[in-house]
């Protein structure tokens, strides 16, 4: 009997905002100050000028071929501001029941400053359901066909003004272990904003590295973890498995920063993963294919 083939649509880094912010006093001595400087004034904004205009493409798109499920591997907003979720959260159509499952985790964006917690996730709620170990609220799981989506949260509020690291913690990391003891057979897919490796398989910078990365590895290998969806660094890329990393990686990249702007489709059946990438095309205002690649999943009978 052949494969049930799995289509899911993965995107990431949208980085939507709002007109108005609502800025109070104390955000003032906040990480918030700086980001807003590098929004406002060292064109990181401008670089996310077309973001609502791309968010419509990709929604449009993901109507007319409704996948099985949507992936989205967090950033949704620039500064964490209630607004900025508010319009991230209607934008994507979160609360749109027509829309196919989807399955979303924050990114260090969206853990701007310590206060931010838990708006992300109230947000995203919809998209947000799944198995859980002891009601926490990560790691969870959600079975789309033969396919485990394991959503992992690796972003963290951070102090320092520049830090923009992330760590998944070994509380969260000994749930995910837990989790996966009680799931059921298929492909083991997790989702996370945070890379293991960049496309040259080195580490992140360690102000922007997943802290605790090698603990992430060893976690994932011991539980089956066929393929890593994340995003954060704003290039798509691909990388199979290595001796340092024994399953495949796949970065989204952003969808909507310009000229960067994509998203992937893939098709799993079996091992297979067959996927296409997706560019937005301003003048069609539209995603046009600007790629293709397949990977055979490790771990999978
Ligand atoms: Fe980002
Ligand atoms: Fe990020």
């Amino acid at each position: 009997m052949a494969e049930p083939t799995v289509r899911l649509v993965h995107f990431s880094d949208v980085h939507l905002t709002a007109k108005r912010l609502g800025w109070r006093r104390r955000d003032f001595v906040t990480k918030r100050l700086t980001g807003w400087v590098n929004v406002k004034l060292l064109g990181r904004g401008r670089r996310f000028k077309h973001a609502p205009a791309a968010v419509a493409a990709l929604m449009r798109t993901v109507r007319q071929r409704p996948p099985d499920a949507l992936v989205f591997t967090g950033d949704a907003t620039k500064l964490a501001f209630a607004a900025e979720f508010a319009a991230a959260s209607a934008q994507l159509g979160v609360h749109d029941a027509s829309l196919p499952p989807a399955v979303a985790v924050p990114g260090n964006h969206d853990y701007y400053t310590t206060d931010a917690a838990g708006q992300f996730e109230r947000a995203f709620a919809p998209w947000q359901v799944g198995v859980r170990v002891d009601d926490a609220p990560y790691p969870f799981a959600r079975k789309v066909g033969p396919v485990w989506l394991i959503a992992v949260n690796s972003a963290t509020p951070n102090r320092f003004h520049l830090d923009a690291s992330g760590e998944i913690g070994p509380a969260q990391l000994d749930r995910l272990q837990s989790l996966c003891g009680r799931l059921d057979g298929g492909v083991r897919v997790v989702v996370t904003h945070y890379p293991l490796r960049t496309e040259t398989g080195a580490l992140e910078k360690r102000l922007r590295v997943l802290r605790d990365h090698e603990a992430a590895v060893k976690t994932a290998a011991a539980c089956g973890v066929s393929l890593w969806l994340h995003g954060h660094i704003h290039r798509p890329f691909v990388r199979g498995a290595t001796a340092a990393v024994p399953f495949p990686m796949i970065c989204a990249g952003s969808s909507t920063q310009t000229g960067r702007w994509s998203f992937h489709e893939y098709a799993v059946a079996g091992r297979d993963l067959v996927a296409v990438r997706r560019t937005y095309c301003p003048a069609a205002d539209d995603f046009r294919v600007s790629d293709r690649f397949s990977l055979r999943l490790p771990g999978v009978t």
